[in-house]
């Protein structure tokens, strides 16, 4: 595989090092990119001595191969360690002002940072920000962790130690395609019923989750169709091309497009919001005041999840999601088992929900139900953390 191995100025590069030898041994071709003040802790003979690769800062050498887009076009992986709050600020604001910046916004494939930074710089609300921007934006962490650092303090901040990174590696190079050659289905965002031409019945969906779904499948390899219901504005402008994308929107268009589309598709996930019930008599007119107030009548919309599940071809995956709050005499697991059984879905994504948690915020937290009822996966973190766990599980049923 292609790694490349982004050095930033900590003195931690000393450690990195041991991983770059580790890489090496392991028959990767790594390419060391050192940052301007990285190679005041270890200079460039060193990174060309264990990595046999010319080692440069500048976007300016080696020109004629476009090196400063070619190393991030071409890596398999891209790993910094360590990085520094300055370098977690830059990543986050997409900042290419040298070779591992263009390599950086160059890239598609996964990236790993090892984080190395006293505590106060990784407990500041910036560097959290910026982390969380980072997660957000499907880059792992590993670390730091806590204890003696390179004064008289300890605390978190401390690199990984160059075995766990090298083992962290090798976890994301055997999940990086492990989607390859598998259609994934996936709905996201919320229905919109209509009650008259301006007016509709709608929730609190985002479309976040969904679409996290989407793209971290897509990176894994899968081929990716993406069944979009109403989403909040931007979410799809992070949506890779090679992602196709249908729209719909009310509960009765989303059932027929993701019917049509599951025909093809080995996995199907429902993460879409979808009204239970619409209105009866839509109204061709805009109500107005001078009518008096309107009664709704409801009628149920049919269950897409369930449908899809009864239909099923012999070997596809079909998973749903629930948002749920506790009751006096059920938990949110307890209430996430019935459903998940009711649907007849393999796999059950379970959220709480309540005016606080699930909706409209960039961090989840799941537990993923599986065929005998049992928790087969779960995650909190950002909401592409959340996708790849869920995907992992979807993997392991298939298997
Ligand atoms: N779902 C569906 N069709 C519906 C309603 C829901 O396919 N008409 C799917 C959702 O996409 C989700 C799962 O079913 O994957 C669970 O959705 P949820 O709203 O939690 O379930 P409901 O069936 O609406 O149950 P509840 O009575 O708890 O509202």
């Amino acid at each position: 595989m292609n790694i490349v191995v982004g050095v930033t100025g900590g003195i931690a590069a000393y450690k990195t090092v041991q991983l770059v030898r580790l890489l090496v041994k392991d028959g990767h071709d790594v390419h060391v990119v050192p940052t301007d003040d990285a190679l005041r802790f270890v200079g460039a003979p060193t990174w060309e001595a264990i990595s046999r690769h010319p080692v440069t800062t500048s976007v300016h050498d080696d020109v004629a191969r476009v090196r400063h887009v070619a190393l991030g076009q071409e890596a398999d992986l891209v790993v910094i360690a360590p990085a520094t709050a300055n370098t977690i600020a830059r990543m986050a604001a997409g900042l290419a002002g040298d070779l591992l910046g263009t390599t950086l916004l160059a890239t598609q494939a996964p990236v790993l940072i090892a984080p190395a930074m006293h505590t106060e710089m990784w407990l500041h609300p910036a560097t959290q920000a910026n982390v969380a921007t980072l997660r957000a934006r499907g880059v792992r962490l590993i670390g730091p962790d806590s204890g003696q650092l390179t004064g008289d303090d300890s605390g978190p901040g401390r690199m990984s130690e160059p075995d766990a990174i090298h083992a962290e590696v090798g976890r994301l190079l055997a999940a990086a395609q492990d989607l390859a050659g598998i259609r994934v289905l996936v709905s996201a965002g919320g229905t919109r019923e209509p009650i008259d031409p301006v007016r509709f019945i709608g929730n609190r969906s985002s479309g976040r989750q969904g679409i996290a779904i989407a793209v971290a499948a897509a990176e894994r390899g899968a081929d990716v169709t993406l069944v979009a219901a109403h989403v909040e504005e931007g979410v799809l402008a992070t949506v890779p091309d090679r992602i196709r994308i249908h729209h719909a929107g009310t509960a009765a268009e989303l059932g027929e497009r993701m019917t049509a589309l599951a025909a093809d598709a080995d996995v199907v996930i429902m993460t879409a919001a979808v009204a239970d019930y619409r209105v009866a008599t839509v109204s061709d007119r805009k109500l107005a005041k001078e009518d008096g107030a309107p009664t709704l009548a409801l009628v149920e919309n049919a269950d897409i999840l369930a449908g899809l599940a009864a239909t099923r071809r012999p070997g596809q995956t079909v998973v749903g999601f629930a948002a749920e709050m506790p009751t006096d005499d059920e938990t949110v697991l307890e209430r996430g088992i019935r459903k998940r059984r009711r649907k007849g879905a393999d796999l059950l994504a379970v959220n709480e929900v309540g005016w606080e948690a699930g909706f409209e915020r960039a961090d989840n937290t799941v537990a993923v139900i599986g065929p005998d009822d049992a928790v087969v996966a779960e995650a909190t973190g950002s909401k592409r953390e959340v996708a790849d766990a869920l995907l992992d599980a979807v993997v392991d049923v298939r298997r």
